[in-house]
């Protein structure tokens, strides 16, 4: 399959090379831009064991990509995980001003149907804000492009 995994640190490089190596053409985007020439140049920005050796091959076999541009990874994507921070406020719940802000651009330039799959640690009823924050800005394309929600948490 096509897969697009965005945010790409320990969640997203870790899932989305697995993803690769398991034989799934894979391009994992981040708004970095030093992470991802980092990556390109086949620098790993954390330590996992066995990560550098599997990113290097999938790269080179050309299943894994990294870029910036997630309208161009959309391009070919069937499926798009969501896999930015969550970090913690003061009273403990998470922010979800990344995950939407994701949700914003894909809504933005998605082009073809698409699974859509909260990869980071969110709150129940996430998937809902998720879903309402892409169709509104489908709804200001006029666009009638069909997608879907799921929950897919790293914790599980
Ligand atoms: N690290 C863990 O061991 C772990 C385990 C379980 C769950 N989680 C959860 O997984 C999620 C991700 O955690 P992490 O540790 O991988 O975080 P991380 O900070 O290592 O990576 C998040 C990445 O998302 C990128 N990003 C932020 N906004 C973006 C955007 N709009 N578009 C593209 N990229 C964007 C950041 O630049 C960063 O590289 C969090 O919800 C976390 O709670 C993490």
């Amino acid at each position: 399959m096509n897969i697009t995994v965005i945010g790409s640190g320990y969640v997203g490089l870790v899932s989305g090379t697995c993803f690769a190596e398991m034989g799934n053409r894979v391009t994992c985007v981040d708004i970095d831009p030093v992470k991802i020439e980092k990556l390109n140049k086949g620098i790993i920005p954390i330590f996992e064991p066995g990560l550098e050796t599997m990113v290097l091959k999938n790269v080179k076999n050309e299943n894994l990509f990294f870029t910036t541009k997630l309208n161009e990874a959309l391009e070919n994507s069937e499926i798009a995980f969501i896999a930015v921070g969550t970090p913690m406020g003061d009273d403990g719940s998470a922010d979800l001003q990344y995950v939407l802000a994701v949700a914003k651009s894909i809504g933005q330039s998605m082009q073809k149907r698409l699974i859509v799959v909260d990869k980071s640690t969110v709150p129940i009823g996430t998937a809902d804000k998720v879903k309402l924050t892409i169709q509104k800005e489908l709804d200001l394309r006029n666009s009638d492009l069909e997608f879907d929600v799921v929950s897919n948490p790293e914790f599980l």
